[in-house]
């Protein structure tokens, strides 16, 4: 079977070099000649990359370019048994380009969408055959990271689902089914760990510069939370205006619940163009010394209690609202963005009372829709049961 891939940017090139290197021809069509050349130039850089590291060697690296055929014609993929769109986030183009595809590829071809945040049903109702279309959600940079969320638009058939579902683990991914809901799992279920973080530090609850506030919620994430990385950190080494618009899209797309209301401070950084470490300044100013942390563990544990808490919260009601499996859920947000333990193991370890008395203190405290607490966790108290076991 040969795959098909639609746009030679960041993603397009990260899933062709998956499917090349599992054997697979692939083709990979561009509009835009340039981004074919860069795409093949960064390919190959990779690769020189992962020879000098004794991963592959020369001759992996020629079968691995051989594999893929970079075109400005959409005519070789006609052979595709799979093709997997990951162009501009804009969904009049994406169905544009899913109409061409159809014309051109065999009935039983999957025409996938590596979109992050438009609906799969409405780019799969441009098809004629909108039961064999689907998500193929892929993370960045798609060769190293292990999620990838498999999202059936309501007209897919099962059958289409399976089939992409075992070839994408065959390609040593874990996939995760979820719903065609905004965010899917990933990017709803992780919001509170940008969003918590920035409340705490625009209410001012750590008495102290802007800058050492921000510093500290970083370490007490790291250090005593157990995350790769802090909020604030991570929010520059994604970019602003990226993590901005994801948390503004998801905020409308679930009709301004406000869960996921974007934050102003966050808003004007993204104005003044303090975009994060690609621009030398976001959250943190590259070109300085970074600040000291206030490490004090009594902070540190509140910040994490409450940054923590609100992320089960969300996990919680995501499989209330049967978006997807508990243990996909807890699979997607280990892999997708490599949290120290599954948010249904962490909610099992504090303890499910302790969940909703803290959710409660929340919500009477600030007495905001925000702060309820998920159905999920207080029939899980109720029933005296709990995620796992
Ligand atoms: P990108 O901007 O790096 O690449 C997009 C490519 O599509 C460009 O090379 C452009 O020339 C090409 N293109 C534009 N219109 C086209 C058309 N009509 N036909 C063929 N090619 C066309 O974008 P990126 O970051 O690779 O994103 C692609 C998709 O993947 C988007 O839907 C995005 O939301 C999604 N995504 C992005 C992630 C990321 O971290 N960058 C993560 C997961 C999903």
């Amino acid at each position: 079977m040969q795959i098909g891939i639609i746009g030679a940017g960041t993603m397009g090139r990260g899933i062709a070099q998956i499917a090349a290197s599992h054997g697979y021809k692939t083709c990979v069509f561009d509009v835009h000649k340039s981004a074919l050349l860069t795409s093949q130039q960064k390919l190959t850089k990779i690769l020189d990359r992962l020879i000098e590291k004794g991963r592959i060697d020369t001759q992996r690296k020629v079968e691995i370019l051989g594999n893929i055929l970079f075109t400005t014609s959409l005519d070789p993929i006609q052979e595709a048994g799979l093709v997997v769109e990951a162009i501009v986030e804009d969904a009049e183009i994406k169905q544009k380009v899913f109409k061409d595809i159809e014309q051109r590829v065999a009935p039983s071809c999957i025409i996938a969408t590596n979109t992050s945040s438009l609906s799969v049903t409405s780019l799969a109702a441009s098809l004629q055959q909108p039961e064999r279309c689907m998500g193929i959600h892929f993370f960045n940079p798609a060769p190293l990271m292990k999620l990838v969320e498999i999202i059936p638009a309501i007209q897919t058939k099962k059958n289409i689902v399976d089939q992409a579902q075992s070839l994408i683990n065959s390609w040593g991914k874990y996939t995760v089914l979820a719903k065609d809901t905004p965010g899917f799992i990933v990017n709803k279920v992780a919001r509170p760990f940008y969003s918590e973080a920035l409340r705490i530090l625009e209410e001012g609850i750590i008495e102290a510069p802007t800058a050492v506030a921000i510093a500290t919620v970083d370490w007490a994430m790291k250090e005593l939370g157990g995350f790769r990385m802090g909020p604030f950190t991570l929010m520059d080494f994604i970019g602003n205006d990226v993590n901005f618009a994801v948390t503004e899209t998801v905020y409308n797309a679930f009709y301004q619940d406000p869960r996921y209301r974007p934050s102003f401070y966050q808003k004007r950084l993204v104005e003044a163009g303090y975009l994060g470490k690609k621009s030398g300044k976001g959250f943190y100013d590259y070109s300085q010394k970074l600040p000291e942390p206030i490490k004090d563990e009594n902070l540190g544990a509140a910040i994490v209690n409450r940054v923590v808490i609100m992320l089960i919260n969300e996990a919680a009601d995501t499989l209330y609202w049967n978006i997807a499996n508990q243990e996909d859920i807890d699979t997607a947000m280990e892999q997708g963005v490599n949290y120290p333990k599954g948010l249904f193991k962490w909610a099992d370890s504090i303890g499910i009372e302790s969940c909703v008395k803290r959710m409660d203190y929340l919500y009477h405290e600030y007495h905001e829709d925000r702060y309820r607490c998920s159905p999920l966790l207080r029939r899980l108290l109720r029933e005296g049961k709990q995620f796992y076991g």
